[in-house]
């Protein structure tokens, strides 16, 4: 790939964590939806017979909650509120119709997709913490039958959302062209990042010219180049 001119949007252990969850949660949402509703046999398959679903299923959930943990340790400073995301918000009519006003800086995730990451985070800890009540093979004797069926509420609840959040997520990567390369590749154009992230971009060419400032001329090509 000819990386001339474009940024480095997302490192490669974020991009190999985030394909990791993608997988793993197409059969984990699956095989819970097969849980829920057993007359759909064809849901269960992915996991191959409804016992290794139940076997399975539990920790297919826990690999998720760590790796989402990493993506919170890396990526949780991108995603703190600040008052722009409140106008971002405010003209939300605006960036649905595509006529997003330019003036609105936006850091490297707008306020739409830091609420998403908020969503996301929050859920899978309601998942967690109402999995393990409910884990009949490890768990569950501790607890008692009203506690459990509380957790299958919550566990049901924050399962849907999940799924409709991230049906969510995967339209809107589809609709802002450019993103899904940028996950697959790591990398995305200067016109991508000032017209998506205006902010972020500044800030990264900033950086990308004071570290080029700073270093010998010939040190330039060995400092880590975030764009290429
Ligand atoms: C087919 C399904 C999916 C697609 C196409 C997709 C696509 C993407 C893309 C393109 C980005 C980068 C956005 C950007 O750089 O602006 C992203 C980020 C992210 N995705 Fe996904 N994704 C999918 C599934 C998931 C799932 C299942 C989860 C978690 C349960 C998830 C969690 C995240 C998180 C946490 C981020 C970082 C966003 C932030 O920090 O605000 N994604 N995804």
């Amino acid at each position: 790939m000819n990386k001339n001119g474009m940024i480095l949007r997302t490192p490669l252990i974020v991009r190999f964590c985030h394909i990791c969850i993608v997988i793993l949660f197409l059969l984990t949402a699956l095989s819970g939806l097969s849980l829920f509703f057993p007359s759909i046999k064809a849901f269960g398959l992915v996991l191959g017979t409804p016992q290794l679903v139940r076997e399975l299923h539990p920790f297919l959930g826990c690999i998720i909650f760590i790796l989402l943990m990493f993506m919170l340790i890396k990526l949780a400073h991108h995603n703190i509120p600040n008052k722009d995301d409140v106008r971002w918000m405010k003209h939300i009519d605006k960036v649905i119709a595509g006529k997003e006003p330019e003036d609105i800086p936006i850091g490297k995730y707008n306020a739409g997709q830091k609420f998403l990451f908020w969503c996301i985070m929050s859920l899978i800890s309601v998942l967690l913490v109402t999995g393990f009540v409910m884990w009949r093979r490890y768990f569950s004797d501790y607890f008692s039958i009203e506690i459990i069926r509380i957790a299958i509420f919550f566990h049901s609840v924050a399962a849907i959302g999940l799924i409709l959040l991230i049906i969510g997520h995967a339209y809107m990567a589809i609709w802002v062209k450019g993103s899904i390369k940028g996950m697959i590749t790591g990398y995305v154009s200067r016109a991508w990042a000032r017209k998506n992230h205006s902010k972020w971009y500044h800030d990264e060419m900033k950086a990308v010219y004071e570290a080029e400032q700073k270093a010998p001329a010939d040190d330039n090509q060995n400092a880590e180049q975030k764009t290429v």
